[in-house]
């Protein structure tokens, strides 16, 4: 026997009624039955369109993500391009930092003497990204191709090295900039640290392996009172969690080195300056300030003494990068497993001539033709070290590094280039 409710939602036979109120309550819950049957079949409808769209979403991403990683024919195509090599035994390097101040000019010396240079940049805001843009676009005119992705994106960077059999990597990608880490630190770790350990796990796995080349930073030494910096000081004293990446980053590829033959050398910059310059920077800064007639403010260390750095020009630094390419031997590994032991060196790059920041301020002024209005105070512990001072004889033996732009020369191509590149009037040069 039915129940009622099943009896009232059966539909009946047609043609017969039992009664009139019957019939209207049999026409009610037809109705309200078609009703809660037409409601399932919407919900069922509006969760099959969700799941539907979602699902796209997801493949969406997956494309999204899968195209940035691969980029296509055409990209594939700017990729291998870029890496051709046009001299006998040249190398294919890819140029991490690319876009960068450093990592521009390394790669535009690479390939004018014919090596196949492919660059790779997260054009990051840290500074004007137009800057980085520009050097972009001179690098492109000398068909270069840079990449835009961070050193974090693992599969794009496995997959570079699938399109290009890279003999070396050029590794300038980072956070840089002392005072900085103070209001962001974890961009330190993010690009110093995990970007570093992702684009050595790439290097381990490719097959073959490239020798590896990166920048380390004279900042290890921080509190080292020791004079001139050598590369056998201790560095266990950082003074700014830049610093303390830049270290950790020597251990780490020390680490890579010795379970996995990775060919690693290490450059400790001095100070590098130069046109097309870093504007967090205070040469370039101090630049910009003294042309628009703003203050610029001077630290000072304990007692008052004067700050000084082994500024060292860009020209110099580019020898000195493409030096450890050409001397660094082969990694000794492939595919991730280690055959022998392979090399693992370290030096620093400076100029072996430090000078104060006031005698610095003294050139720029005589080269823009303009006074600096001064504000002089006491370094706040902000991650500056008092003074940097480069050994650089071990470069000199084993690189044949030798450092020709001094100062007074170093800065007169910077103001050149600052003046032309922002457009001012070039008369105000001393040149
Ligand atoms: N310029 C100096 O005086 C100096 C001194 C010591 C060490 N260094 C080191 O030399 C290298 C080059 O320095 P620079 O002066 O050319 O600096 P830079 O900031 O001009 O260049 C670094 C470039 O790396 C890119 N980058 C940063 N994080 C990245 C990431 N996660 N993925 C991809 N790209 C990323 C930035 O966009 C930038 O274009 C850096 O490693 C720096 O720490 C520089």
């Amino acid at each position: 026997m039915p129940s009622i409710s099943e009896e009232l939602l059966l539909p009946s036979t047609p043609g017969k009624f039992k009664d009139k109120s019957h019939a209207m309550h049999r026409q009610f819950y037809r109705c309200f039955a078609s009703t809660s049957t037409m409601f399932l079949w919407a919900l069922f409808l509006v969760a099959l369109t969700a799941s539907y769209l979602s699902f796209q979403s997801f493949v969406d991403s997956g494309n999204k993500y899968f195209s940035a990683a691969r980029g296509g024919v055409h990209w594939e195509k700017q990729v291998k391009t870029s890496a051709r090599v046009h001299r006998r035994n040249g190398f294919s390097v890819l140029v991490t930092g690319a876009a960068g101040f450093v990592g521009s000019h390394v790669s535009l010396s690479l390939k004018k003497r014919g090596d196949g240079v492919v660059g790779l940049d997260n054009f990051n805001n840290y500074y004007d990204p137009a800057l980085k843009k520009a050097r972009k676009k001179l690098l492109n005119s000398q068909n270069i191709f840079i990449v835009e992705g961070d050193v974090n994106d693992a599969r794009m960077i496995a997959r570079l090295f699938e399109i290009v059999p890279f003999t070396h990597v050029m590794h300038l990608a980072a956070q840089a900039g002392v005072r900085y880490a103070i209001e962001n630190p974890h961009s330190y770790v993010h690009s110093n640290i995990a970007g570093l350990v992702t684009l050595l796990e790439a290097c381990k796995n490719a097959d073959p392996q490239p020798a590896i080349v990166w920048a380390s930073s004279s900042s290890v030494y921080g509190l080292n009172e020791k004079a001139p910096f050598s590369e056998s000081d201790r560095t266990d004293q950082p003074a700014s969690l830049y610093a303390a990446t830049k270290k950790a980053g020597e251990e780490i590829t020390h680490t890579y080195n010795h379970i996995y033959g990775l060919s690693i050398t290490g450059l400790r910059f001095f100070t590098v300056y130069g046109p097309w310059g870093r504007p967090d920077m205070a040469y370039f800064s101090f630049t910009r300030n003294i042309l628009q007639g703003k203050p610029i403010t001077i630290y000072r260390g304990k007692n008052r003494v004067d700050l000084a750095r082994d500024f060292t020009y860009i020209d110099d630094i580019v020898k000195g990068c493409v030096a450890s390419l050409d001397t660094a031997k082969k990694s000794t590994g492939s595919g991730g497993k280690k055959r022998a032991a392979a090399q693992y060196r370290i030096y620093n790059l400076g100029n072996t001539s430090p000078v104060t920041v006031p005698m610095m301020v003294g050139i720029l002024e005589r080269h823009l033709q303009v006074k600096a209005k001064k504000n002089a105070i006491t370094m706040p512990g902000n991650g500056d070290v008092p003074f940097t001072h480069a050994n650089i004889s071990l470069a000199r033996r084993e690189l044949g590094y030798r450092p020709t732009t001094d100062l007074q020369t170093g800065l007169k191509k910077f103001v050149k280039w600052y003046l032309s590149y922002y457009g001012y009037n070039h008369g105000k040069s001393s040149s």
